[in-house]
């Protein structure tokens, strides 16, 4: 291989990267959101494309241009997200779940703007539970050998809670990060641990999410092998 050239490990792959943020409506003006800028997905998605595999990238409101030479499936809620992952998860070799999904949505959606009424207190919003996309794919997989690796943001004892994470969801890595200043959202560069339901520890030094990105498809091409 040329100096600077990608091993193409992924070649005849599919694999699935889910990006951004969910958007729980409330009426037709107003969601409950998150920070979630969807950049580490799109790094997920060129990264795996340059290794050679087929990539759909499940986009939840990120804003950003498709990345060339990737199937981009554009949802906004959980529920969105749950179906367009399933969908594709069907015949893919490995599931990237870096997209951030609401935990809650609003239990009604209005389908009139909320008006504010002179001298009324606020109507308290009631939230439902949405599904556990990853924990779902992972219980039961779509197909045997699949490697689902999950995300998530932690603060306190950040492996600790990464650790008990990853069991309780069943995926075979999760990609902890530790939430904080200038890390994690938005931000163009990031730094983690990614644990393996193996025990294995992969630390990965600050710096830009492609970085990241490649050592999450060099730990998948591994466990594809
Ligand atoms: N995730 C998911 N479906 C959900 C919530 C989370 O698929 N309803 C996925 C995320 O995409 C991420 C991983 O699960 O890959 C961990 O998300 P996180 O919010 O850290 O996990 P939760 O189980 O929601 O735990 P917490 O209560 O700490 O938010
Ligand atoms: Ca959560």
């Amino acid at each position: 291989l040329a100096r600077g050239a990608v091993a193409p490990d992924l070649a005849g792959r599919h694999v699935v990267v889910s990006a951004g943020g969910t958007r729980e409506p409330l009426d037709p003006v107003r969601f409950l959101g998150n920070r979630s800028s969807g950049k580490q997905g799109y790094a997920l998605a060129r990264t795996a494309a340059a290794r050679g595999a087929r990539v759909t990238l499940i986009a939840a409101n990120t804003g950003m241009p498709d990345p060339a030479g990737v199937d981009v499936v554009s949802v906004g809620t959980a529920v969105q997200l749950r179906e367009a992952v399933l969908k594709a998860a069907a015949d893919a070799d490995a599931v990237v779940m870096a997209a951030a999904v609401a935990d809650f949505r609003p239990a009604a959606y209005a389908a009139g703007k909320i008006k504010k009424k002179d001298d009324q207190d606020p109507d308290p919003i009631t939230l439902v539970r949405n599904p556990d996309i990853l924990a779902e794919i992972s219980t039961e997989r779509a197909r045997p050998g699949q490697v689902i690796v999950g995300f998530a943001a932690e603060t306190d004892d950040v492996l600790a809670n990464g650790r008990t994470k990853l069991e309780r969801k069943g995926c075979d890595l999760l990609v902890v990060n530790e939430v904080g200043e200038r890390k994690t959202f938005g931000s163009e560069e990031n730094e983690a641990v990614v644990l393996g339901a193996d025990g294995s520890e992969t630390p990965v030094p600050y710096g830009p999410k492609e970085a990241l990105a490649e050592t999450v498809w060099d730990l998948v091409a591994r466990r594809l092998e």
